[in-house]
């Protein structure tokens, strides 16, 4: 099951949780806790050790949730996650968050690039969908930067979350490189701070 496996793109490795030991899964939970970290998330609260495993081991019995670790070259710069996986529609909700050591930066940009292309290009799913708070603005510039577009009128049904979607079509359309993403970034943001 494809939700089930690895992967490698380029510098990239996607490990699926479910080829992590115990120690790499208990470091992604301080991640998943950080206050910086769980405050964006659906469920904000603290979760134990306990709880993160016995998830984390049920992954292998579910077909419609995937949840990889990212690492880049030696370093885990966070994780990405396919929750729900809809197989008739052949698309997925994702979500992701870095490891605190590497907010600010350019690892959330080779996270978000090779993510989708992970989607797209290997897993060959048709569209992805997200929520994203609507206070988180790190979020939706990235968000908007990779083309994740405002579903306007299902965001206006969310209350305080922006949802945000984007097909493959659109993606390949984007043509976003992975050699020059840092210098498209900052004049999308620069951009986008000219406009506020
Ligand atoms: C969301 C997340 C991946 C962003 O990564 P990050 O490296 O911390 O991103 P930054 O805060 O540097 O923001 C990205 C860019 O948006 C800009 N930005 C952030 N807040 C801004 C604001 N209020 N106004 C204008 N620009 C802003 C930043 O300046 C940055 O651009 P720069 O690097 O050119 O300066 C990371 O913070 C994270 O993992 N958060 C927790 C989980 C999460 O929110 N996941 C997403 C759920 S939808």
């Amino acid at each position: 099951m494809f939700l089930h496996k690895s992967y490698q793109l380029e510098s990239i490795k996607f490990i699926n949780y479910i080829d992590l030991n115990d120690d790499e899964l208990q470091l992604i939970l301080t991640w998943r806790n950080h206050p910086d970290v769980r405050k964006w998330m659906y469920n904000t609260d603290e979760i134990t050790l306990t709880e993160h495993i016995e998830f984390c081991k049920k992954l292998k019995l579910t077909n419609n949730k995937g949840y990889w670790l990212v690492q880049m070259g030696n370093e885990s710069i966070g994780t990405v996650n396919i929750n729900p996986f809809y197989p008739e529609k052949n698309e997925g909700e994702w979500g992701f968050f870095l490891n605190p050591k590497h907010f600010k930066s350019d690892a959330v940009l080779m996270l978000f690039y090779y993510s989708i292309e992970l989607f797209f290009s290997e897993l060959k799913l048709d569209q992805l969908r997200g929520y994203v708070l609507k206070t988180n603005i790190s979020s939706l510039i990235l968000n908007d930067f990779f083309g994740m577009v405002e579903n306007v009128e299902d965001s206006q049904n969310k209350n305080e979350y922006s949802s945000r979607k984007l097909t493959r079509a659109e993606w390949k359309l984007l043509n976003r490189n992975s050699d020059n993403l840092k210098t498209q970034f900052a004049k999308f943001v620069k951009n986008y701070r000219l406009k506020q």
